[in-house]
């Protein structure tokens, strides 16, 4: 048996290079369940990597509706979350968009300790509906986008490396909190991502699957607009990254137009050069909303 096939390599809504789940119950050795890849900054760090098998484990063993069981985050992972918090803050108030800004003030998230996906989904379930579930790791981006219509935002549990707090190569707990959980907690940006969801149901070709991730990906992962004639952001993997906040400021911006950008690669591997930029929240909202309906 090759190692492709004794192991489902999941692919991401953020970042396409793949951690492997392995669920080959003959495996010889069934803890090791999430693989790094070599130049991942926990690659040698055995303590890191048990961890990462455990908070897998929660996931494969989740059933939906049930309690989310609390990682077991480490003290060190704490202050990991502390710095980032630490640099995002001020990031934030000065690129985040005025919506996003409120809707972290209605979370009211803990910045000493990383919050568990239990604490934040009760809180964002009563502010939009949208509930948080666990995954081990990267999910098919149909079955990710496919559980937004029913309102079920899919998460990763475990934190980024502790030697490289502002830098992650797959989304962590931190990019699903900070940008997912607080956008969801936002009417209009729940809205979209449940329309997303339905859009996707009505997708069966690969090509327009494509097209429709693209969409998803310019707008609610690395979405930017004007308020007050300053470019600010309303896109999760900017918001979630202070590097990142910054780094917009750089790119060439285009016009929102989302028949153009359903037709533009990207990389997910660097900070985006070209981005998309609706004229106010509001006309993101309305654009960005008759899109999705009419899909
Ligand atoms: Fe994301």
């Amino acid at each position: 048996m090759t190692t492709q096939s004794k192991s489902s390599l999941l692919a991401d809504h953020v970042d396409m290079r793949p951690v492997a789940v392995d669920t080959d119950e003959t495996a010889p050795d069934r803890n090791t369940m999430v693989r790094l890849n070599p130049d991942h900054p926990g690659f040698r760090d055995r303590a890191y990597r048990d961890r990462r098998n455990r908070i897998a484990q929660i996931a494969l063993g989740y059933r939906t509706g049930e309690t989310i069981p609390d990682a077991p985050y480490t003290p060190l992972e704490h202050h990991v979350w502390r710095t980032i918090w630490k640099a995002l803050v001020p990031a934030q108030q000065a690129h985040a968009c005025a919506d996003y800004l409120k809707a972290v003030e209605r979370l009211e998230l803990d910045s000493d300790r990383i919050p568990q996906l239990r604490e934040v989904s009760e809180k964002v379930r009563v502010i939009s509906g949208f509930r948080l579930e666990p995954v081990a790791g990267l999910v098919e981006p149909r079955v990710f986008l496919e559980s937004l219509a029913n309102g079920v935002f899919l998460c990763t549990q475990y934190i980024r490396h502790h030697s490289t707090p502002l830098y992650t190569p797959e989304p962590d707990v931190v990019h699903e909190i900070v940008g997912h959980g607080v956008t969801l907690a936002c009417g209009h940006l729940a809205e979209l991502n449940r329309l997303f969801g339905k859009a996707v149901q009505r997708t069966s070709s690969a090509e327009a699957l494509d097209r429709l991730s693209r969409v998803y990906w310019f707008t609610i992962e690395f979405g930017v607009l004007r308020e007050a004639g300053k470019l600010k952001a309303y896109g999760t993997g900017l918001l979630s990254s202070a590097g990142e906040l910054e780094a917009m400021h750089k790119a060439e911006l285009r016009e929102l137009d989302l028949e153009a950008v359903s037709g533009h690669e990207y990389d997910p591997t660097h900070y985006q050069p070209v981005l998309f930029c609706a004229p106010s929240f509001e006309g993101m909202f309305q654009t960005l909303r008759e899109f999705l309906v009419r899909w």
